[in-house]
């Protein structure tokens, strides 16, 4: 695997790259996990290139601890990439990615005032900068994010489908612990007994599915609440049923959209999100 710090240099592999190869590219904040693998996974599976790059963008944090927190573990990183066959890693200081001040204000209409977007100030604007300038380096022919962060999937396809960015984004399934739990970089912080409770997250959107259509939408949302709150670790922030194509929240079982239950909550002080497709 070959290793950039640059952009300068990694621009210019892409550049001579690009003649021949289909490029996959795979953004992530490092602390790497079985989730990350997964769109590595499928990168390498469709493209001649996967190009993965480990970057922690303080444009997108809103909360300073949780910045200074977030976990980084650069040496099991190098491994587990170096072990799967990913061809280049990217992986650039503050400094190289932010050299100019980015003061620029993304447009997403509804989409950043719910759920991540209400609860997490500027976090989608944030976002936004990083990964424009990344696919502007990278150029790749196919980007991979995860269903776990749903609402960042959306918005990362109206980006590029309103900058008319040439780039395909693939999504790829949630993957959980055994005992249901999304995986996530976070999940390291969480103590022992946080950690049994954060499973419950999944069972209650597990329970909610199996219960869906049985019950109205309000009811469903009340009983998900409830369970949870009952946990003495965790704090519901919100647990939203919407639809998936805009993010409006839905009123009944009937109407024809996909329909997607988005949670994020507190266990301990660790936040975390997830959600469950009530269509598949
Ligand atoms: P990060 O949280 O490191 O996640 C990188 C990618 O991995 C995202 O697309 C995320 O949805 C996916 N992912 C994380 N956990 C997953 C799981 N359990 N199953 C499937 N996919 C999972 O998301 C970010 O970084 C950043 O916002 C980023 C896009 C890199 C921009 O900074």
């Amino acid at each position: 695997m070959d290793i950039f710090k640059y952009k300068k240099d990694i621009r210019e592999r892409i550049e001579s790259l690009k003649t021949w190869a289909t490029i996959g590219f795979v953004p992530t904040m490092g602390a790497l996990h079985k989730g990350h693998l997964s769109l590595i996974d499928c990168s390498i599976k469709q493209n001649d290139i996967t190009v993965v790059s480990i970057f922690v963008n303080p444009a997108q944090f809103n909360d300073e601890n949780d910045f200074k927190n977030y976990p980084k573990t650069p040496d099991a990183d190098l491994k587990i990439l170096g072990d799967i066959k990913c061809d280049i890693l990217f992986i650039p200081s503050e400094n190289e990615m932010y050299d100019k001040p980015d003061n620029r204000k993304f447009y997403f209409g509804e989409l950043d005032k719910v759920m991540e977007g209400k609860y997490r100030p500027g976090h989608f604007n944030g976002v936004a900068k990083i990964v424009t300038r990344l696919f502007d380096l990278i150029n790749p022919h196919r980007a991979y994010f995860g269903l776990k962060d749903f609402q960042q999937f959306v918005i990362i396809k109206k980006l590029t489908e309103d900058l008319k960015i040439p780039v395909k984004i693939i999504a790829c399934p949630i993957v959980r612990e055994n005992d249901g739990l999304a995986m996530s970089s976070r999940n390291s912080l969480l103590s022992a007994e946080e950690r049994k409770s954060a499973a419950l997250i999944y069972h209650a959107l597990y329970q909610a599915k199996q219960n869906s259509r049985k019950y109205a939408i309000s009811d469903i949302k009340e009983q998900v609440i409830n369970t949870l709150d009952e946990n003495p670790h965790i704090r519901i922030e919100y647990f939203e049923i919407v639809n998936a194509d805009n993010l409006e929240p839905v009123q009944s079982w009937d109407e024809p959209s996909e329909k997607i239950g988005c949670i994020a909550a507190k266990v301990g002080n660790v936040r975390l999100i997830d959600n469950i497709n009530f269509n598949l």
